[in-house]
């Protein structure tokens, strides 16, 4: 199923603290970024549309021409969403769905691309993401005090990629306001509007490098350090 996928790269990544933003950061002597698309890559995806700041085409260009795929690069917006929207506009019009994944999630398995894939042919769904079930109690706080604990059963963390059907998830951007802050994924865009977005089990090994405890530990699984 040739599927493009739509690799958002265009934020800062503040909360790591480094001077750079994180999917460029070297492991191996290749950026993060890097090290996600090699692996889609091999899990069999050909078409990436890259979302970055444009500062670093020269730069991304060398790095990702040794790998045997069709990438476009369109710059990044103020928000992830904006970002993501740059990213669709660079579609081919023959295409029906799209995925959506975070540059700083490099550890994807084939497994979980075909999962997502197969489950979104079932025709059911508008959109599909991998969810992960809950090992911890999630409590409600306000200013510093406890105010809720919620049933753990039907919560779920959820990650990328996102596979989304292109004419519904256009639909619904269309019919979101300017108040886009909250929108920390793209299936809740599909939410919002009332499309069925469906799940798979999800894989703790895509897990986003936010901070320097992710690197950490995606560099000890990448055998670079103990
Ligand atoms: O900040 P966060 O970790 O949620 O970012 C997730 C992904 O979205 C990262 O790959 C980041 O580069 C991307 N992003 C983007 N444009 C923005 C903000 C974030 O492409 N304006």
């Amino acid at each position: 199923m040739d599927i493009p996928y739509i690799i958002v790269a265009g934020g800062k990544g503040i909360r790591m603290g480094a001077n750079l933003p994180k999917q460029y950061i070297e492991i191996n002597g290749k950026p993060i970024i890097y090290h996600t698309i090699s692996n889609l890559v091999k899990a069999g995806i050909k078409r990436f549309i890259v979302v970055i700041d444009i500062s670093y085409i020269k730069y991304l260009k060398k790095v990702l021409n040794t790998l045997s795929a069709d990438i476009k690069y369109v710059a990044g917006g103020q928000e992830r969403i904006d970002s993501v929207m740059n990213g669709l506009k660079a579609l081919d019009e023959k295409d029906e769905f799209v995925a959506i994944h975070d540059s700083v999630r490099p550890l994807i398995s084939k497994k979980l691309i075909n999962s997502l894939h197969a489950k979104m042919l079932e025709g059911t769904f508008s959109g599909v993401i991998p969810a992960l079930r809950m090992k911890d109690t999630i409590k409600v706080t306000t200013g510093g005090v406890i105010d809720k604990t919620l049933v753990r059963t039907n919560l779920r963390r959820i990650g990328t990629p996102q596979v989304v059907k292109v004419k519904d998830f256009l639909l619904a951007i269309n019919k979101i306001g300017e108040d886009t802050v909250s929108l920390t994924d793209d299936a809740s865009i599909l939410e919002l509007n009332d499309y069925l977005v469906g799940i798979v089990e999800g894989e703790e090994e895509a897990f986003k490098i936010t901070d320097a405890y992710d690197l950490k530990i995606f560099k000890i699984l990448l055998g670079v350090e103990k």
